[in-house]
């Protein structure tokens, strides 16, 4: 797959390089929060890392056949590594700019664009944002309280990056049909 427009382009080897850098950054905090006394929290950070790297496996995919010398990505993502208190804050703030600013605007560009591949990459990733804000949130309601989180079997489509939680993986992926079979289980 290729892309025509240069400021799609643009976009997707951004958000390349913002997926990347969550992937490694919830690796990290997930080490972190174990260390810490919260393994459901490590856990959850562990899997998101996993959905963080099937978007930038679809960004950079969706890129392919550009020369790999032509361009670099910095990545405007949070850094740093502290308490997991912290770290979960960076988590969300970084997840809530994607929902509510960069996917968005990177959506509606790629459709202008009629870039179909970026546009279902970027669709992909902002509907599992949504729901990894949602849990960092949780997460961290509870780590303020000094316990860890309630936290059932994580489940994460390696198609789409979505994200869900309970007993068992969803028969069909909501957001991109993946069957039940492909999602990487996080258990407990
Ligand atoms: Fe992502
Ligand atoms: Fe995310
Ligand atoms: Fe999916």
């Amino acid at each position: 797959m290729t892309v025509s427009n240069a400021m799609t382009a643009d976009f997707l080897r951004s958000a390349y390089g913002g997926e990347s850098m969550a992937h490694m950054r919830y690796l990290i905090w997930g080490d972190v929060a174990r260390d810490e006394g919260f393994p459901n929290v490590g856990r959850l950070f562990e899997a998101i890392a996993y959905a963080e790297w099937a978007h930038a496996d679809n960004h950079f995919k969706v890129l392919g056949g550009e020369k790999t010398q032509d361009y670099t990505v910095a990545a405007g993502g949070v850094f740093g590594c502290n308490k997991t208190v912290d770290n979960l804050q960076g988590a969300i703030d970084g997840e809530l700019h994607e929902v509510k600013q960069m996917y968005p605007v990177y959506l509606e560009t790629a459709r202008f664009q009629e870039e179909k591949g970026a546009e279902k990459s970027f669709h992909f990733a902002l509907e599992a944002e949504k729901i990894h804000a949602k849990m960092f949130q949780d997460a961290q309601d509870a780590v303020k309280q000094g316990k860890d989180v309630e936290l059932d079997n994580v489940y994460i489509c390696p198609i789409c990056g979505y994200t869900h939680e309970g007993p068992d993986a969803p028969d069909v992926c909501p957001v991109c049909g993946a069957k039940k079979e492909k999602f990487k289980a996080f258990e407990k």
